[in-house]
This record gives C-alpha cells, sequence and structure tokens, in this order.
C-alpha cells in the first residue's frame, strides 16, 4: 500500500466546538445552547476547550502527532460579529494561528462555515449566500496567500436536517420546505464563497461532505428503491450540482410531490452558480445507512440496519471501513480529475485516563488503522485521495451531545482543560512517520 507523495495526514476541529467565547459576537449556537433541553446536558460552548486561548497548547500537540495538516474553522460569528464587518483582531488571531501551524510544518486546512453563523442568520434566506461571501472575501483576503486549502461549507446535508428539517441543531427549524430551501442556499453559499476564493491565485476551494452509503436491507426491489432513494435525498442531491451536475431528477421530483409545489427557489442561472467551483471533494465518512422501503411520508424508507452482531462506536454506529474504501473508489470513478481527502472520519469511544494516567482507547487504534487502510486501497484502486483528517484531534463540544460523546486523539479534562495524548495518538503519530503503514499493534503499556 503506497500513499502518494505529499499526502495530507492530520486531524480537524471546529471553531465553535473548541475556542470557547472570548468575545466572540453572538452565535446562532449560542441562542440555540440557551433553549432548555436543546443540549445534552445543559452544557454549552462558552468555555470548551478554551482553545481561544490555549492555542500555543494545541498547535504544540499537533507538532508532537507529527500531523502534516490541521483542519480548523475561522469562527464565523468572531470575524464577524455582528454579521457584516470583520473585527481584524479576529483575523490577528488566525493569521497569528496559521502562521504558527506553518512555522512548524503544519498545513492548514481551513473551514470558512462550521455552523457558527453569526445570530440573526439563516439559511433559509438567499442573501446569506452573499453575506458568507464577504466574510469568506475577509478571511481570504488575510489569509489566501498561506492557506492552499479552504473548505466553504462543512456537511449541507446535516445542516438542512438537524438545522431546518428537524430543528435539533441551531437555528432549531423543524419544516420540510424550509429545509430543501435551506439547503439549497448553503449550495448557493459554496459556489459564491468559491468564486471570492479563487480570486487569489493557487487556492484549492471544496466542501465538506457528510457521505453515508446507503446500502439496502435485503435484495428486494423494493429495499433497493429504498436505497436509492436515501442516497438521493442524503448524497447525491449535494454531490451532483457541486461537482457539476446540477440536482437529481429524481430527487428532485420526490422533493416536489413530497412538498407539493415546484421548488421555486432554485432560480435559473443557480445551477451553473453551484457547479464547477471545487477544485477538491471533501468526505466526512462515519458510517453507512442500511435501507427498508417504508410507507411513511414524505419518506418512503427508513434505516434499519445493520442486523446482527456488528462492531460499533460507543454511540451505536456501525464500524464499516470497507464502505469508505467503496465510497471513495466509486466517487473517483464517477468523478474523475476532482481530487478527493478525507475531511473527517472518527468514532466515539468513552475512555478516560486510568490509573496510570494514560488513554488507553485501543477501539480508537483499531478504527484508525482499519479506516486508513480502506483509503490505502482504494489509492491502490486508483483513486485520487490527497489527505486524511482525523476527527478529531481533541474532545469536544458535540453540539446538541455536548460533552459526553469524545472523538479525541486527545483527551481533554473539561474542568482543567488539561490535555493527554491518547494511546490513538500515539499510534496515529507513528502510523504518519511511517507514511500512513500501520505499526503492529504493541502491547498497549509500550504507547507514548
Ligand atoms: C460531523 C461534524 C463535526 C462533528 C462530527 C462528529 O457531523 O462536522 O463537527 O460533530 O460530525
Amino acid at each position: 500500500m503506497s500513499f502518494p507523495d505529499g499526502f495530507l495526514w492530520g486531524a480537524g476541529t471546529s471553531a465553535y466546538q473548541i475556542e470557547g467565547h472570548h468575545g466572540r459576537g453572538e452565535s446562532v449556537w449560542d441562542e440555540f445552547c440557551r433553549r432548555p433541553g436543546a443540549v445534552e446536558g445543559g452544557g454549552d460552548a462558552s468555555r470548551a476547550c478554551d482553545s481561544f486561548l490555549r492555542w500555543r497548547e494545541d498547535v504544540e500537540l499537533i507538532r508532537e502527532l507529527g500531523l502534516g495538516a490541521y483542519r480548523f474553522s475561522t469562527g464565523w460569528s468572531r470575524v464577524m460579529p455582528e454579521g457584516t464587518r470583520a473585527d481584524p483582531r479576529a483575523l490577528d488571531h488566525y493569521e497569528r494561528f496559521v502562521d504558527a501551524l506553518l512555522d512548524a510544518g503544519v498545513e492548514p486546512v481551513l473551514t470558512l462555515n462550521h455552523w457558527d453563523m453569526p445570530a440573526g442568520m439563516s439559511w433559509a434566506e438567499r442573501s446569506t449566500a452573499h453575506a458568507f461571501a464577504s466574510y469568506a472575501g475577509a478571511v481570504a483576503e488575510r489569509l489566501a496567500d498561506r492557506v492552499t486549502w479552504w473548505i466553504t461549507q462543512n456537511e449541507p446535508w446535516i445542516i438542512a436536517l438537524l438545522g431546518y428539517q428537524l430543528g435539533l441543531h441551531a437555528p432549531g427549524v423543524a419544516d420540510l420546505g424550509t429545509a430543501v430551501k435551506a439547503g439549497h442556499h448553503v449550495l448557493l453559499g459554496h459556489g459564491a464563497a468559491a468564486d471570492v476564493l479563487h480570486a487569489h491565485a493557487g487556492v484549492m476551494a471544496g466542501a465538506a461532505l457528510s457521505l453515508f452509503p446507503c446500502d439496502p436491507a435485503t435484495g428486494s426491489e423494493a429495499d433497493w428503491a429504498a436505497a436509492a432513494g436515501s442516497d438521493g435525498y442524503v448524497n447525491r442531491w449535494y454531490l451532483d450540482p457541486l461537482l457539476g451536475d446540477g440536482y437529481p431528477a429524481d430527487t428532485r421530483e420526490h422533493w416536489e410531490r413530497a412538498l407539493g409545489h415546484d421548488l421555486a427557489f432554485v432560480l435559473d442561472g443557480d445551477e451553473a452558480a453551484i457547479g464547477g467551483r471545487s477544485d477538491f471533494l471533501g468526505i466526512n465518512y462515519y458510517t453507512r445507512r442500511v435501507m427498508a422501503a417504508a410507507p411513511a411520508d414524505p419518506f418512503p424508507w427508513r434505516v434499519v440496519g445493520p442486523s446482527g452482531d456488528v462492531a460499533r462506536t460507543d454511540e451505536g454506529w456501525e464500524i464499516n471501513p470497507g464502505a469508505l474504501r467503496d465510497l471513495l473508489i466509486g466517487l473517483s470513478r464517477r468523478f474523475p480529475g476532482t481530487p478527493l481527502m478525507i475531511t473527517e472520519n472518527g468514532g466515539v469511544f468513552g475512555d478516560a485516563p486510568t490509573h496510570d494516567g494514560r488513554v488507553h482507547d485501543t477501539r480508537r487504534i483499531a478504527y484508525l488503522r482499519d479506516h486508513v487502510a480502506a483509503v490505502g486501497e482504494a489509492v491502490d484502486a486508483g483513486a485520487d485521495v490527497r489527505g486524511y483528517l482525523h476527527w478529531s484531534l481533541m474532545d469536544n463540544f458535540e453540539w446538541a451531545l455536548g460533552y459526553r460523546p469524545r472523538f479525541g486523539l486527545v483527551h481533554v479534562d473539561y474542568a482543567t482543560g488539561v490535555r493527554t495524548i491518547k494511546d490513538s495518538g500515539h499510534y496515529y503519530a507513528r502510523l504518519i512517520a511511517g507514511g500512513g503503514t500501520a505499526p503492529a499493534l504493541p502491547r498497549i503499556e509500550a504507547f507514548g
């Protein structure tokens, strides 16, 4: 298995999940966290990992792990506290941070919208796409001379689903029609921001999609149709327009049927303004969806599987690296010429420091090893994959689930802010040092 030269080995975080408040503007997520019951455990991100203050320590950890790349986001509500004008002090902060990464030999991968938009804004409004482009312009003005990799939008489907369809994320809207509209505006925002970014030479602009391969629960024709419908809803509805094919007809018909009207908010020229602007595709992969037909409206399918005794994370998600390999190979065949990057992949494993002060998260080690191997197999099969960014560098504020799920290669003690590299972090460091070759799994005592 050979990863190409220059392959980016890294990890990711996002501003809202790690920084803490420290003088940023009010964000839609601040409002959402105040709603009773919105966040498990009643927590909020006012402190989180305190990374706004402890960022030098974070860079030190990144250096210690030997990461070649770090994905982070600029806080939209920090850069534009009132949503319209950039705060130069916020940009100074991110400039210092990027310079520290570059000094450490780490390639920055910068996400513009990792969900923390300024309070009062909503993707239900078309004008938000333009506001987003002006925010992108302010950040690019400062950083495009030294940041190559830019992610415009993080997970358009999840934004639409949790933020506007189910109301489980900010801004907490639960309306199907609004969700479809919001998803469209998120994609328009990608197009508008990518155009702004492309005014700067050498920039690679792309969006990060949460892709969930959809498999039928049985070989029945109805389950195959359910899997195809779900694939349209979750994956193709975003993938196809981004990569220049326009909205898929089957899913568009599904929406028109379910909503009982045309998608009047998709104006002439919109698809052309979304497609053809991605220099790469970011892929956030966690698990797959196993689908069966269901009579329910508005979705004639439901997630049922997998059945049987499969490996799962502590959040109950099936661990399936083979589906990642097949996804990468399938994408590279369908969209030849579009480089791929794994922008997120990881799992919840709740291990905490033990009597020896170390975190023996052996299941995360196995997860990491097996998913990296799957990426390697896809590369061997010809997929143009440019990097693997594990989610996450460190435990952090996991949105509506609060601080319970731990995704980090580094453990964070939220009471003190103390960071401890887990065994998985030490393992990843060795894997990176070996160019992606999985080190034999030594006895856990040998880590560190
Ligand atoms: C993704 C998000 C990321 C984190 C992981 C676990 O949906 O992009 O911020 O929540 O899931």
